[in-house]
């Protein structure tokens, strides 16, 4: 099943080996509700509930490429939804924080990472705008919801040389946008494509 969106992502032009083999090593009928199963050789996003999806792979695979991940990172995440995410930043990088809102998804994505027998990854429950100051700094920072600005607490909690990818709201589409950071700033560094993501729901928006 993995081999097809395999296929898909490399056509995109991502050659990055090891991210390819994340893409391989994991079954996305894993990462979603067990009706939709069928459905998820498929590149395209699926329904996990509270009105929220989980991402086309090729998205979430230009994402991380984009984080140029090196297997020694920690990496903060927002948004965990089912995992699937989650599962491929777990094989990238050596630590991997998420943080959902909705408590069931978070449960969802911790039984489904743990039957992938994934043990570096640390789901929290909450308001992920905040980051999650205790485990910070985080040399890569991916948001997997929009809003118009990246939450001052993010780029806060980003390491000096780190990435941030984080879709943001550009009228009618978002615009999903490449930082890092120098000297203690925040830069944009460029748009890695136009999306449609779920809003994020937060106390830094
Ligand atoms: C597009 S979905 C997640 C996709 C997921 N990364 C994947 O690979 O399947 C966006 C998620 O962000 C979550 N979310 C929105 N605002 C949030 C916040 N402030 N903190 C944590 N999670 C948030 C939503 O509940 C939803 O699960």
């Amino acid at each position: 099943m993995a081999r097809m969106l395999v296929e898909v992502i490399r056509q995109m032009g991502i050659n990055d080996p090891r991210l390819l083999a994340a893409v391989a090593a994991t079954p996305r009928d894993r990462f979603v509700p067990p009706r939709s199963a069928a459905r998820a050789e498929r590149d395209e996003p699926i329904p996990i509930g509270h009105g929220q999806p989980t991402s086309q792979p090729s998205l979430v695979a230009q994402m991380i490429d984009a984080l140029v991940l090196t297997g020694t990172d920690t990496v903060l995440e927002i948004g965990t939804g089912y995992g699937y995410q989650t599962a491929l930043l777990a094989h990238l990088a050596d630590r991997v924080y998420s943080v959902e809102r909705y408590a069931d998804l978070a449960e969802h994505a911790r039984e489904n990472l743990a039957a992938m027998g994934i043990t570096n990854v640390e789901v929290v429950v909450g308001d992920g705008t905040a980051g999650l100051p205790e485990h910070a700094p985080f040399d890569a920072v991916v948001v997997s919801a929009a809003a118009a600005a990246v939450p001052a607490p993010l780029a806060e909690q980003l390491a000096e040389g780190g990435r941030l990818v984080m879709p943001i709201a550009a009228g009618v589409a978002d615009l999903v946008t490449l930082f890092s950071k120098r000297h203690g700033r925040l830069e944009k560094r460029r748009s890695l494509t136009p999306a449609q993501f779920v809003p994020l729901v937060g106390k830094h928006v």
